[in-house]
């Protein structure tokens, strides 16, 4: 007899995270970039295959990705974390300073696996919302903040799924609630090369913020899964405790080393993207759809006087991948469309005329 054994009580409770891939000819549905690296990184990382000693674990704390990061952002090696994507970088984040007992603020609507992982890890998340322009209420903040003294709270600037970046202002707003509370402040800067501004500046050993990563985007290595933070020293040093040993595979922390020596290449794949960004966004603009401006590489639209499930729908058949929002907080009727190259995001902007009424 085979009987399943049961899940923690909260895990059984829990849906887990929807991105469905769906196999169609253009997919503008998860926010990667739609230009691969250059050939020459291809050719290097190729290159670096035959220096791994794959008999031997890696080095545990990527010292060599740490300094060149640290190098480019201007902190010390020792304010560097590394993991497998940032995504795990939030799992461990959570896993030291959140967990049972304690809890994560985060203001809906907002990247899902915030929620999601606080939830994986134990924690309790204290929701907020953002205002009805969907930019961040300092009122709503200052509620949250008080009221559930959250051991972490997030901001997402520029935020996925709205595209709104926040201002210094707004930032240095929030850390001094969270700080008043003993509280960490993260700021996940997946598309920050695309916004304005970036909280780096404020990063010091003294400030309880952390800045997060992603080479997923930007550098255009999803498949790599690779992201870090940017912190205090005395709170990477609790991450390295926590994080499994030998979690970054050598093979890994040198395609990340070696993206570091095309970053003109990735600022090109930002400019070459902010400006297809700007047409697909006219082009949204002149059909019945609200459309919300956008400092990332994805567009928030909601069309009007139709159902968003059935666009959604419509858009597949046509073989176009969005993203359907219309069921997350906040987001009724809304899709997000990532920008792809001009042929993919043509293909999107022909199907959605034939779709809308
Ligand atoms: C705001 C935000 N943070 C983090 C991630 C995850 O990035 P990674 O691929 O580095 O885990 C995403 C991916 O969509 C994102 O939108």
């Amino acid at each position: 007899v085979s009987v399943p054994v049961a899940p923690r009580d909260d895990v059984a409770m829990m849906d887990g995270y929807h991105s469905p891939q769906v196999d169609v000819e253009v997919r503008l549905n998860t926010n990667e970039s739609p230009l691969p690296p250059s050939p020459e990184f291809v050719a290097a990382v190729a290159a670096a295959v035959g220096d791994v000693r794959w008999h031997r674990y890696p080095d545990r704390l990527a010292r060599a990705l740490r300094a060149r990061l640290a190098a480019l952002h201007g902190v010390d090696p020792s304010q560097v974390f590394v993991a497998n994507g940032s995504n795990e970088v939030l799992q461990t984040l959570s896993l030291t300073y959140a967990g049972p007992g304690r809890s994560v603020a985060l203001f809906e609507p907002t990247y899902a696996m915030h929620s999601q992982i606080a939830r994986v890890t134990g924690a309790t998340v204290a929701e907020g919302r953002r205002g009805e322009d969907l930019a961040i209420d300092l009122d709503e903040v200052a509620r949250v903040v008080s009221s559930a003294r959250p051991a972490i709270t997030y901001l997402c600037s520029p935020n996925n799924p709205t595209g709104i970046a926040e201002t210094p202002e707004t930032v240095r707003a929030v850390l001094a609630m969270v700080a008043e509370v003993g509280g960490l402040l993260v700021v996940d800067e997946a598309y920050s090369q695309f916004a304005p501004w970036s909280a780096l500046e404020l990063v010091a050993d003294d400030v309880p913020l952390v800045v997060t990563r992603t080479y997923s985007k930007t550098w255009s290595m999803a498949a790599a899964r690779l992201g870090y933070l940017l912190g205090p020293s005395w709170l990477v040093a609790e991450l390295d405790k926590v994080v499994l040993p030998y979690h970054l595979d050598a093979l890994k922390q040198a395609a990340g080393l070696i993206a570091l020596d095309y970053v003109e290449d990735m600022e090109r794949r930002v400019s070459i993207l902010t400006e297809e960004r700007g047409r697909v966004d006219a082009a949204l603009r002149e059909l019945p759809c609200e459309v919300w401006p956008s400092a990332a590489n994805f567009i928030l639209f909601r069309p009007v006087g139709v159902d968003a499930d059935a666009v959604w729908q419509a858009l597949v058949d046509r073989s176009v991948l969005v993203r359907n929002c219309s069921g997350w907080p906040g987001l009724s009727g809304c899709l997000r469309v990532t920008i792809g190259t001009r042929d993919e995001d043509d293909r999107f902007l022909t199907a959605l005329r034939e779709v809308l009424p």
